[in-house]
């Protein structure tokens, strides 16, 4: 008895540990591909980590293999120095329709700090919804893990797991994404809108990091259909940020918000409904 309850135990550590290996070591080739830049890709770590490089021919970008209605999104992410206005850094969903919905984090480059991150949501090919924020810590230096949650409920924005943005699905199609989304990467040439690009100083490289891929995937793009929700996922639940997490939030948006549309009355005179829903 005492030794099938020992083997059971050490057969529960060891599908742990395989378990956290495995997610670990999901390598890019798996669930991405290169799509443009491939002289401006290298592939290191076993294919567990990646390198673009942004110099004056090009610069690059990886796509998922696979589309997603909604998941957990988790990248993470080392940008280049902290010399590189100019220079965007990006992660984000994006679907293909013509009126496209889009889930943004952009790093704008710059001289540093404040080092800033600017964040978008798209529905229907509407943009014009950026918030940024001054990140408290320079991710020049080191990686940190940049988080999109989208669900039935919201979408929200994570940095080192803090909620920065939440994005609520008010029940309008027209203001929420909808549309089967693939995963994106990039580095590129943003001068005059992110500054002016010191080629001196290049090339520019950002590194990613955590090519596992937590969502509800769809085949066919022209009708996503729904997602099977009742099968466990944990972030198909995920209706509201907890407690700890709205206290994260309130103080986040409080200290390191640098820039809200739905305080831009030049832009939008009339407050966006989403900036009026409760979190
Ligand atoms: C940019 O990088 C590519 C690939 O390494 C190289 O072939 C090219 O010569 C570089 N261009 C410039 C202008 O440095
Ligand atoms: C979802 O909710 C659970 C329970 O509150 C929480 O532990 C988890 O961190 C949440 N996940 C996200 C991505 O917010």
């Amino acid at each position: 008895m005492e030794s099938y309850l020992l083997s059971g135990f050490l057969g529960f550590v060891m599908v742990n540990m395989l378990f956290a290996c495995g997610r670990r070591q999901v390598t890019f080739s798996r669930n991405y591909n290169i799509i443009w830049g491939n002289d401006h890709f290298s592939s290191l770590n076993g294919d567990t980590k990646v390198e673009l490089t942004l110099n004056q021919s090009s610069g690059a970008g990886f796509q998922s293999k696979s589309r997603l209605l909604s998941g957990l999104f988790n990248m993470r992410i080392k940008i280049p120095h902290s010399k590189s206005p100019g220079v965007v850094t990006s992660f984000y969903l994006t679907s293909t329709e013509a009126q496209h919905d889009e889930i943004d984090f952009e790093f704008i480059g710059s001289n540093g700090p404040p080092y800033k991150l600017s964040t978008n949501v798209f529905t229907k090919g509407v943009g014009n919804r950026e918030q940024i924020f001054r990140l408290w810590f320079d991710p020049s230096t080191d990686f940190h893990s940049y988080t999109i949650l989208q669900n039935q409920y919201q979408v929200v924005f994570f940095v080192d797991d803090i909620p920065l943005r939440v994005f609520k699905n008010l029940g309008n199609e027209a203001n929420y994404p909808t549309q089967g989304m693939l995963v994106e990467a990039t580095i590129w040439h943003a001068e005059g809108w992110a500054g002016k690009i010191d080629w001196s100083k290049g090339p520019f490289k950002a590194q990613y990091q955590g090519f596992d891929i937590d969502g509800c995937v769809v085949s066919d793009p022209s009708n996503p259909g729904k997602c099977d929700y009742t099968h466990g996922d944990a972030w198909a639940q995920n209706q509201t940020l907890n407690a700890a997490q709205i206290a994260q939030y309130q103080n986040a948006k409080r200290k390191y918000l640098d820039y809200d549309y739905c305080t831009d009355k030049t832009r939008h005179p009339q407050t966006p409904p989403e900036c009026q829903a409760p979190i």
